[in-house]
């Protein structure tokens, strides 16, 4: 059962009112990236395990993420606003155990592409699909998208998994498409999930 304000409200979206997003969900909080959280954030992009399935080419060390946290804290400023770039924060130690957050990809139809990654000292816990759950529903229910998209590699089993977890569906295997970071071209999926699938998935769950 979702939380009333989490339920899909179309036609309510005001790019104003969009700061600070804070998500609470049962073990995370999804919040907006502060400037202390760089150092936390170097660690997460500084692993070859999290870079592996991005196309980020580095560098991943402190200047870098404190990049990462201007271009946030730029986006989350702007108005219209349409990246929501945020921490993924641990309730019980307020640990930033990772980052992600949606992009509105079309304002006019309203379609959005989802995105996460997470230091692998927190993976294997349900934490990603947490934050997928809260983040789709944070998008169909206080942003009024009407779809929102993401993509994998291919072989990125955990993303595939958390993906199909959190309602998406499978729509296309995009042969040579992603673009690693070892400059190797990869096969990728993209996934879609859309307003009335959630909603079943949500009633189902
Ligand atoms: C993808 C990622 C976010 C998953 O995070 P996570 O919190 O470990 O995922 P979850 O614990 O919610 O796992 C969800 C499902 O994926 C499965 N899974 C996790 N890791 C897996 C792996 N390496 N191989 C196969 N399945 C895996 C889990 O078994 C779980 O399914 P289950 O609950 O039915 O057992 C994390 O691995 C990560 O940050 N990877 C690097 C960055 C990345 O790839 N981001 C996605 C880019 S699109």
């Amino acid at each position: 059962m979702l939380p009333a304000d989490t339920l899909p409200r179309p036609h309510r979206y005001d790019s104003a009112v969009m700061y600070p997003v804070a998500i609470h969900g049962r073990t995370i909080q999804i919040r907006e990236i502060r400037s202390d959280d760089a150092a936390a954030i170097a660690r997460i992009i500084g692993e070859p395990e999290v870079l592996r399935f991005t196309t980020w080419k580095g560098p991943a060390d402190l200047d870098a993420a404190e990049q990462f946290v201007r271009a946030a804290q730029e986006t989350a400023a702007a108005t219209p606003r349409i990246e929501y770039t945020l921490a993924i924060v641990a309730r019980d130690s307020g640990e930033v155990v990772g980052t992600g957050g949606i992009r509105i990809e079309d304002q006019t139809g309203r379609v959005g592409s989802l995105r996460c990654l997470l230091h692998p000292d927190w993976w294997h816990r349900g934490i990603a699909t947490d934050t997928a759950r809260l983040a789709i529903a944070f998008g169909f229910g206080t942003l009024s998208l009407h779809r929102i998209e993401a993509e994998a590699a291919l072989d990125n089993l955990a993303a595939n998994s958390v993906l199909e977890k959190a309602a998406f569906r499978r729509n296309a295997i995009r042969p040579r498409h992603h673009l690693a970071p070892d400059g190797q071209l990869r096969d990728s999926v993209g996934y879609a999930v859309d307003r009335e699938d959630w909603a079943a998935a949500e009633r189902d769950r």
